[in-house]
């Protein structure tokens, strides 16, 4: 039987994962058989692990950070929601989040009883604050702020929702799960230093370039770890604050090797050629005529018609859009101008085969 193969990243161009740094591959193969949900036994990966987690705190300007490497982003979220829940033991908890905010946030409610409060974002896709504020009560326990967002790359006023926050009595969560291997090379205010973010997700298995899984939620307080934590009694460890319980060494030790690698010059670098890259392809689709959103993080977002779109999907283009329809492009580090100069020579191509196949319509703005 033939050998299964996996996608090559060649023509990926909406997904948030990418290709892992060597180091990280590496690491990942080494450590397949290691448990750090068992921390006394698999003492080396827990090892890796307390080194991850130091290096996600200098990368999020945190100096004693309390956390651990996640299954993922959704992990992370849920896990912060929980936290906030269990520390402040509300009746009937609500958690406020921008419309924004990724779709994990609706599964946290889900399997946590909490409700999810969705407020509007701005003509900039950005959290509204003022929106925030008024759904705010006694009853919240958590404020989110994204930093980065999935669909437009936008880093919402975070002094500013954690102000909302704190004066409702609740904690300030920033989901950095995308953005924060980039953030820290631009002037956003958005980590542990510039407000008092109480958590924050941020993932080595997206940017980070660390093999999936391999996620990260940070706490400032150590009580922020412990709200989560049981007892486990027939483990050689007491107790655990994960939501999985056998949970991947590969993960772990990829995060740490990856970080190892590239923390701060790699990431830097990789940050400023995404960045260029964003800039340019935003220019040559505006170009051809289509509406671009501006580009903040290295995302591109633009409006582009439903047989267009179709046809560079069958086209072999790993496509996808915004919820309000818009193409979008990230610039992950697999994604080179060679890739996007072949992506624009296919849009071209598609706009040439007809009228009916390239109706560029659409205006960003107005499409939500
Ligand atoms: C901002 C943000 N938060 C959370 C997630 C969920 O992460 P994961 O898919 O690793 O669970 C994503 C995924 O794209 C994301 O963009």
């Amino acid at each position: 039987m033939q050998r299964a193969a996996p996608q090559e990243f060649s023509r990926v161009l909406s997904s948030m994962c990418t290709e892992p740094h060597p180091a990280a591959r590496d690491a990942a193969e080494r450590f397949l058989a290691t448990n750090p949900g068992d921390p006394e036994t698999y003492q080396e990966v827990a090892r890796l692990e307390r080194r991850a987690v130091e290096t996600l705190g200098e990368i999020a300007d945190l100096s004693d950070p309390h956390g651990y490497v996640t299954s993922g982003g959704t992990e992370a979220n849920v896990q912060a929601v929980r936290s906030a829940r269990n520390r402040l033991r509300v009746e009937d908890p609500n958690v406020v989040v921008p419309e924004s905010a990724h779709f994990s946030f609706t599964k946290a409610a889900d399997v946590l009883g909490v409700e999810l409060r969705r407020v509007p974002t701005d003509d900039d896709h950005r959290a509204d604050v003022d929106a925030a504020d008024a759904a705010v009560d006694d009853d919240t326990v958590l404020v989110v702020g994204v930093a980065g967002s999935t669909e437009f790359g936008r880093v919402d006023p975070i002094p500013e929702l954690a102000a909302v926050a704190h004066d409702a009595g609740a904690f300030l969560h920033v989901d950095a799960a995308w953005g924060g291997f980039y953030l820290p090379f631009t002037d956003h205010e958005w980590s542990f230093a510039h407000a008092p973010v109480d958590s924050m997700t941020i993932d080595p298995h997206k940017s980070g370039r660390a093999a999936v899984p391999a996620g990260g939620v940070l706490f400032r307080e150590r009580a922020g770890l412990d709200a989560l934590a049981v007892d486990t009694p027939y483990l050689e460890s007491t107790s655990q604050a994960t939501l999985t319980g056998t949970r991947s060494g590969a993960g772990v030790a990829a995060a740490a090797a990856a970080m190892d690698a590239l923390w701060p010059d790699g990431y830097r670098r990789e940050y400023e050629r995404v960045a260029e890259l964003a800039t340019w392809f935003a220019a040559e689709l505006r170009e051809r005529g289509f509406e671009t959103a501006d580009v903040d993080l290295p995302l591109v977002a633009a409006s582009i018609s439903e047989p267009v779109f179709e046809r560079l999907r069958e086209e072999g283009w790993r496509i996808s859009r915004t919820e309000s329809g818009e193409l979008r492009v990230v610039c992950m580090p697999h994604v080179t101008r060679e890739m996007l100069t072949a992506f624009l020579a296919d849009v071209e191509a598609v706009h040439a085969a007809g009228p009916e196949a390239c109706s560029l319509s659409g205006d960003v703005g107005d499409a939500r």
